[in-house]
């Protein structure tokens, strides 16, 4: 793009403030603001117009899970299938750390959070551990795929360097970046967040398997003839990964994909639900819901929209490879957007002052025909730190984390 193309680009999309700052760079700026203004999908820009407006619902109707009793009876069996399945190097992780874990607040990788209180642990660490144990009952590795962001990818790899990868062997990590998005205020003006620089932050985590793709990560993927790819959360320190119970029961059900889901703690809970929309597997976030929705039960008295996600998916590589070029919903999100003004300074604010642009990986189940909801024992496996205290938090996490025997 010539210079009067990209000034035209930007005029055509509003965005006159941009030609002006790009006016006072030297030729390196130039080069880098062209080249990031280049990139940026206006389409999604757009959107910031529409950020009030609500996804319309399709026809919800409960989805029945395979609960914990069942799979307790089968366990020996599912726990056989899914060990066969990682000993056949069919299974993969993703660990998506690509995030900023503003909540938490703490600089650089969530990952590299110490939740440790006699001595330390950090996230990744007990990740690592919780994955271990599975490989070490299959006596074999299970490949990690960690993606990543432009805004932590070199802490992140250091940091697994500096360690020895907790143990695990080097060869069976890769990391991958995720793509970036712009932010704006709420007027749709670009954000910049250096002089030459426009303000970027990771898309989500929903375009994670096209990002693998990009990366050529998606290579050592079907290298290794995988098959299953076992999406999770960087702070969910319970977290099973490829686990074999989990994935035999997926494999046995004949389903392309499984989502790992907790009993909700009340009807009210803020937690995603998933159910099904217009006959397909779908998440619904609980504002999306009714009352009436909300408060259904069953014959038998259990809550009929009784399930909500940890986000721990389990989905099956040649489906992914089908849907990977669906265009995703973007998810207009308010933010609180660090930007530099006019004059040059950088301004951090104290209440959202604009939007992103985000993918989410919830909006994946439903481009999936079929989804094996699996229940699992919340005080056993979910333990997401969001927060530094309160709800969700490092205190919480840590709490359960003794529960189940673990030494920080
Ligand atoms: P969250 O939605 O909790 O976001 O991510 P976050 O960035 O970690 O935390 P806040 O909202 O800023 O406090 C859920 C999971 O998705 C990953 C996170 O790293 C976490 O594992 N994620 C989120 C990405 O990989 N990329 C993103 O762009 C966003």
């Amino acid at each position: 793009m010539n210079e009067n193309e990209l000034f035209s680009v930007l005029c055509d999309n509003g965005q006159e403030h941009i030609i002006e700052a790009y006016k006072k760079l030297d030729q390196m700026g130039k080069k880098k603001l062209a080249a990031q203004v280049e990139k940026v999908d206006w389409s999604v820009v757009a959107m910031s117009n529409q950020a009030s407006l609500s996804q319309e619902r399709g026809n919800l109707q409960p989805l029945s899970a395979l609960e914990i009793t069942e799979i307790e009876k089968n366990k020996a069996e599912y726990e056989k299938t899914g060990l066969m399945a990682i000993r056949a190097s069919k299974v993969g992780a993703v660990l998506l750390a690509g995030g900023q874990g503003t909540r938490l607040g703490s600089d650089g990788p969530k990952g590299k959070y110490n939740i440790g209180l006699t001595k330390d642990v950090y996230i990744f660490e007990r990740l690592i551990c919780n994955l271990m144990e599975v490989t070490d009952k299959a006596g074999c590795f299970v490949p990690l795929y960690v993606m990543t962001s432009d805004k932590n990818h070199d802490e992140t790899t250091a940091f697994f360097e500096e360690k020895n990868y907790f143990g695990y062997p080097k060869d069976f990590v890769k990391f991958f970046k995720q793509e970036m998005a712009p932010s704006v205020d709420f007027d749709g003006k670009l954000y910049m967040e250096a002089a030459d620089s426009l303000s970027l932050s990771p898309n989500g985590n929903g375009g994670w398997f096209y990002s693998m793709a990009v990366t050529g990560v998606l290579d050592d993927v079907k290298e290794r003839g995988v098959e299953w790819l076992n999406i999770f959360a960087v702070d969910n320190v319970l977290q099973r990964i490829a686990d074999p119970v989990f994935v035999g029961a997926v494999l046995d059900s004949g389903c392309v994909s499984g989502a790992k889901v907790v009993r909700k703690a009340d009807p009210q809970e803020k937690i995603g639900v998933l159910c099904l929309e217009d006959g397909r597997p779908s998440i619904v976030e609980y504002y999306e819901m009714t009352d009436e929705i909300i408060h259904s039960r069953e014959e038998n008295g259990e809550l009929s929209y009784n399930f909500g996600v940890i986000l721990n998916y389990l989905f099956r590589v040649d489906k992914l490879e089908e849907i990977m070029n669906q265009k995703m919903q973007v998810h207009v999100v308010e933010k609180k957007i660090p930007y530099i003004d006019g004059n040059g300074n950088m301004v951090k604010p104290e209440t959202p002052n604009g939007y992103k642009f985000e993918l989410l990986v919830l909006d994946m189940i439903h481009m999936f025909e079929n989804c094996l909801s699996y229940e699992v024992v919340r005080d056993y496996e979910f333990a997401p730190i969001k927060n530094r205290t309160g709800v969700d938090s490092v205190e919480s996490a840590q709490a359960l984390l003794q529960k189940n025997g673990v030494v920080l």
